[in-house]
């Protein structure tokens, strides 16, 4: 268990302090008490582990708080059903409640006025947001290096063995991409798409062909595409021309999508204005009844996919003192035939 614990402490500086109760009972016992006195040490040290406790912080007198100062000081506090009356001395930055799990029935009995939970959620937050330092943010990146000599000849490949890593890295969503477009004036804007196939002939997206992109395609075809890997410290940059895909392609995937997306495609007139969600969950409903689970879902012609060729590509690795790896593919005749030219930028 410590062994557990220590590992918690040291890689992911993350405790949850679970052995709840400990506190109120009086003096930590074996085997808490030699933790509890670690976790006090180490909020000496340069970057100590962040404390969450679970109701009653651990030392903590139920009522009284931390009375002789050897409890441990937790960064977050998570009450449980109701803040006990020690909660009043926490002065740690986040302080939630945990109390979904309160049935109606009792939270009646006892007039208890929870706050209310939003969506799916069991605790909300109960303490004020401190300040945040946004100038003071910064985290330092390390990774393997990115030499030339690694570089695939084509950067599809390329691509390709960062995407498979981002995979094999249980990464959510490795093909979110961020996608930029411009309207005739130059005006960007940028939003998020999934990535729904790539080849050598481009990258593959779906989207309402009333939309604002689709606007902003219509009078100016140049996008850029983004992805960004957090926890490879990898970013790939991808620039090119877009172009609608057939028909039958758009066609195939409409059909391969669930039930509930493919009739959302329908309800939703992208990037218009609603009066209210409302709207667009009778529309869905109406749809449900018209189109039963099981039945054939015509594809709008509002809706299909683009297709980005790309001209250009950036692959970035983030490396120690920002001195990051960057290598820009571009095209390159040689003897009349395609090729790419790999070049380092300064990071
Ligand atoms: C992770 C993520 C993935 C998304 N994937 C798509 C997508 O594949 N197609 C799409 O039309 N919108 C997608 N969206 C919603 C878009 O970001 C955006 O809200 C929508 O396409 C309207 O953009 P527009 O008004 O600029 O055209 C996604 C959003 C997120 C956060």
């Amino acid at each position: 268990m410590e062994k557990f614990w220590l590992r918690d402490l040291e890689f992911l500086g993350i405790l949850n302090q679970a052995w709840a109760y400990q506190g109120h009972q009086g003096k930590p016992r074996p085997p808490f008490d030699d933790l509890i006195q670690r976790l006090v040490l180490s909020s000496s040290l340069e970057k100590p582990a962040v404390i969450v406790s679970v109701d009653i912080p651990s030392g903590w007198h139920v009522e009284e708080g931390d009375i002789d100062g050897e409890g441990i000081k937790p960064d977050m506090l998570v009450s449980l059903t109701a803040p006990k009356l020690c909660a009043k001395k926490f002065s740690g930055p986040h302080h939630f409640l945990g109390g979904r799990f309160v049935p109606p029935p009792i939270a009646d009995k006892f007039a208890l006025r929870l706050p209310p939970y939003p969506g799916a959620s069991m605790c909300v937050r109960i303490g004020k947001h401190l300040p945040v330092d946004v100038s003071a943010m910064r985290e330092n990146y390390t990774s393997p290096e990115f030499l030339e000599d690694q570089a695939m000849a084509d950067p599809i490949d390329q691509f390709r063995a960062w995407f498979n890593d981002a995979v094999a890295a249980r990464l959510r969503e490795p093909n979110a991409m961020a996608l930029s477009t411009a309207d005739k004036e130059g005006k960007p804007s940028s939003r998020m798409v999934l990535l729904k196939g790539f080849d050598e002939n481009g990258f593959v997206w779906y989207t309402n062909y009333g939309s604002r992109k689709a606007h902003d395609l219509s009078e100016n075809p140049c996008a850029s595409l983004l992805f960004y890997w957090d926890s490879l410290n990898r970013q790939v940059r991808i620039e090119g021309t877009v172009t609608k895909v057939s028909e039958e392609e758009s066609e195939r995937y409409f059909h391969s999508r669930p039930h509930g997306s493919q009739l959302g495609a329908i309800v939703s007139k992208q990037s218009n204005i609603v009066a209210g969600r409302h709207v667009l969950h009778q529309a869905y409903v109406e749809l449900q009844e018209k189109y039963p689970e099981g039945s054939l879902i015509p594809k709008p012609e509002y809706w299909g996919g683009y297709r980005l060729t790309p001209s250009h590509f950036e692959f970035w690795q983030g490396q120690p003192s920002r001195l990051h790896d960057r290598l820009q593919y571009s095209p390159k005749d040689v003897d009349g035939k395609r090729a790419w030219q790999i070049d380092r930028l300064a990071p």
